[in-house]
């Protein structure tokens, strides 16, 4: 039985900062970021936006037809969670009214969360092949201001329709993971931003591409040439840049020419967007249908998902005829192109203008934007959300 994604939604915030401008403002050369790092714009969160909002949001942006009664699990793959016991999995259900006889949680692995998530779904659905599972990776990935990973930053969710006989992209039963305990980036409780060593996370990074790859290729007998694109986990997309060179040694130039090519429009919306952490690999499969009119039905596609602390999975799955009508692509351009840039001085203020964590009654100031989920403030303890299109009587 065929099973992988029906569908995707992507959701991201409306304002972001050109890196240019974070270039001068930090004394750095623009070409570092632009060039060096490879981002050109990094998405700022407003305090009305939180992970359960983007991924209530992310969800929403669905085809119509993708979530009906068949669901039977939502889970949200997150490292940016804003409560320590409660999913945001179930505050989504809520959200957008889905069927309450499902199976809700979340899944926190680094930016590895929302890879889990999807796997795990998939060997639900093999289980129960009449049931389809919802899984949003959301995330915000917050540095700090002036901090080394500052550049990188950014804010989104990736949801995506697990299901048998999917439209999108099915599956192969080729999943391959390593996991090593190590201190590369990691964030203790409490803590608002990361502990990150920047430099050595890269090299881990390269090294679990190696390590995966050459013991997938020996399992699976794959050669670059089955694959018509290989993405990778873009925290910036140097780092798949990055991924490729380290295997290119081993390719031949055409494969090396289609990968390069495939890779830099699978990397176009990380570009302006930042990293959304754990739904970053899934934002650059969105990219790629976006950006590239010459992928086509049946190519194969390879993912690698990178989550730091570390686990690292590589998987593949084939592109299904009816693949471009399952994501909005129009609706993204509009999200990206109805954004508002924002100057360093307001991004700052924003940064250190968000909810406070804590437990504190507050109310978050309304603000017009493109989500129609948003967060309204905290009461009694909890976060409580604002539904637009629900307050316009739509
Ligand atoms: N023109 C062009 N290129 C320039 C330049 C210029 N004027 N100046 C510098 N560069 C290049 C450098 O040569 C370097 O390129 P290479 O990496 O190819 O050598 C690049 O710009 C970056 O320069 P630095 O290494 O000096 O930059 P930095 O010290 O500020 O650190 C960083 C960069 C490590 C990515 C930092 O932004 C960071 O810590 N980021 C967060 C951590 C991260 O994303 N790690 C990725 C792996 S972990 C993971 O994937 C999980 C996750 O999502 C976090």
């Amino acid at each position: 039985m065929d099973i992988g994604i029906d569908a995707i939604g992507l959701f991201t915030p409306h304002w972001y900062v050109d890196l240019v401008d974070l270039a001068h403002a930090r004394g750095d050369e623009p070409a570092k970021y632009t060039i060096g790092i490879g981002q050109d714009q990094m998405t700022v969160t407003p305090a009305t936006q939180d992970v359960v909002t983007l991924a209530a949001n992310a969800a929403n942006q669905l085809p119509a037809d993708s979530l009906d009664e068949r669901l039977g699990m939502v889970i949200v793959g997150s490292e940016s969670g804003v409560d320590e016991s409660k999913a945001a999995a179930i505050s989504v259900v809520k959200l957008l009214h889905l069927n309450p006889w499902v199976r809700a949680f979340d899944i926190k692995e680094a930016c590895y969360g929302g890879t889990a998530g999807l796997l795990a779904a998939r060997d639900f659905v093999a289980a129960h092949p009449d049931k389809t599972a919802l899984v949003i990776a959301s995330d915000i990935a917050r540095y700090g201001l002036a901090s080394g990973g500052e550049v990188t930053q950014g804010a989104g969710a990736v949801a995506l329709v697990v299901s048998a006989q999917p439209k999108l992209l099915v599956l192969h039963d080729d999943a391959l993971a390593y996991t090593e305990d190590i201190p590369d980036f990691f964030r203790p409780t409490g803590m608002t931003v990361p502990v990150v060593d920047g430099h050595y996370s890269t090299s881990a990074y390269l090294d679990f591409v190696g390590k995966v790859f050459a013991r997938h290729q020996s399992q699976h007998h794959d050669q670059y040439g089955d694959y018509a694109a290989l993405l990778f986990h873009l925290p910036f997309t140097k780092m798949g840049k990055k991924a490729l060179a380290a295997l290119a040694p081993a390719m031949n130039d055409a494969d090396h020419q289609r990968l390069t090519e495939r890779l830099a429009a699978a990397s176009q919306l990380s570009r302006r967007i930042g990293n959304i952490y754990t739904g970053s690999l899934y934002l650059s499969l969105v990219s790629l249908i976006c950006e590239d009119k010459t992928i086509r039905s049946g190519d194969r596609i390879g993912l690698f998902s990178y989550g730091s602390g570390a686990v690292g999975e590589f998987f593949s799955g084939t592109l299904q005829p009816d693949f471009a009508n399952r994501i909005d692509q129009a609706g993204i351009q509009q999200m990206l192109s109805a954004r508002v840039r924002l100057n360093v001085l307001e991004y700052e203020q924003v940064f250190t203008a968000q909810l406070p964590l804590g437990d504190a009654d507050a109310t978050v100031p309304v603000e017009e934007s493109t989500a129609r989920f948003s967060v309204g403030g905290r009461a009694n303890h909890a976060r409580w959300y604002r539904d637009q299109q629900q307050e316009k009587g739509a």
